[in-house]
């Protein structure tokens, strides 16, 4: 898609962009991808980190929803995809990280370092996944093993990690402590044409905000008409949320939904997986400030 001169010349605006922030590339690669359900954040957590593999970026993908399907989105295919085991749901993982060996007493300090070099996913497209499996809510007061393993692992793989993350999460963020999420950069609300999903992705950049994610952004997807992409702006400028783009609605990617196949395969062909990489090409440069 892109020639050799148009691509030193992204590599070198992406490198003065960080320079002048003073950030290293490492630090600013930390994304959340969030949003109503339906709306489009699998796609979006997927299409960018493939992006990013592409870019020269060690990438590792993390599926925090509950009903996983990123690796499908990423090109593993079904069958393969189905006996991947999320973390959450790794009883023999749990319990050596977190048991003691007395009922009800669990071990707070343990080393999540090596779960990723064991349990992590190389996908077809060079992006390294990881399954969490159910977070269950912090507000539930649920201290159980996983769940106390999924945040320290969390928190591990933002804070800690040199790769480019990307997360796929729920539309909650409430697992997100604010120690970690105040190590991601930058927050995608997906949200689609509907007033719901747009009231969800408004209170999820105010929620973002509060537990200390930097940058916050709307992104619309599956957008049909001119029409839709005037009201979405809209709705960003009165709620005063930076809009990072707009996504086009794509046959190419329901037809690939269809067959089981991910739209990656399409990505010549994909109006709106070029779009989600041109928004991987604004969050890597530093031009996404200016909306549009
Ligand atoms: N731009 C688009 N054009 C057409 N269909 C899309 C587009 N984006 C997503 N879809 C379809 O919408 C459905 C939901 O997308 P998905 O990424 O799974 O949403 P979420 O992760 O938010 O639940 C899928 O069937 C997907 O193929
Ligand atoms: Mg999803």
């Amino acid at each position: 898609m892109y020639n050799d001169a148009e691509e030193l010349g992204l590599f070198k605006e992406t490198l003065i962009n960080f320079e002048k922030r003073g950030e290293t590339m490492e630090k600013h690669l930390k994304i959340a991808v969030s949003g109503k359900g339906g709306v489009g954040k699998t796609l979006v957590a997927g299409v960018l980190a493939e992006y990013l593999a592409s870019k020269g970026f060690t990438v590792l993908a993390i599926d925090a929803d509950p009903t996983p399907n990123l690796a499908l989105t990423l090109g593993v295919p079904p069958e393969e995809a189905s006996k991947i085991v999320p973390v959450s749901e790794n009883t023999a993982l749990v319990e050596s990280k977190t048991s003691t060996g007395m009922p009800g007493v669990y071990n707070l300090s343990f080393s999540v370092a090596d779960i990723v070099e064991n349990f992590s996913v190389k996908t077809p497209y060079n992006v390294h996944l990881l399954v969490m499996g159910t977070v269950r809510s912090a507000g539930s007061g649920c201290m159980c093993p996983a769940n106390t393993l999924i945040r320290a692992l969390l928190h591990h793989l933002i804070v800690k990690r040199k790769e480019a993350v990307v997360t796929d999460m729920e539309a909650g963020l409430e697992h997100m402590g604010r120690g970690t999420a105040e190590h991601v950069e930058t927050m995608l609300a997906v949200t689609d044409s509907s007033l719901k999903s747009m009231e969800t992705a408004k209170r999820l950049c105010g929620l973002a905000k509060q537990i200390g994610i930097k940058e916050r952004f709307i992104v619309e997807n599956k957008v049909a008409s001119q029409r839709e992409g005037e009201l979405i702006e809209q709705f960003a400028k009165q709620n005063g949320i930076p809009l990072l783009g707009l996504i086009p609605h794509d046959d190419a990617i329901l037809r690939a939904d269809r067959e089981g196949e991910t739209p990656l395969k399409y990505v010549n062909q994909s109006t709106g997986v070029a779009a989600i990489r041109k928004l991987g090409e604004k969050l890597l440069t530093g031009n996404s400030s200016s909306s549009l």
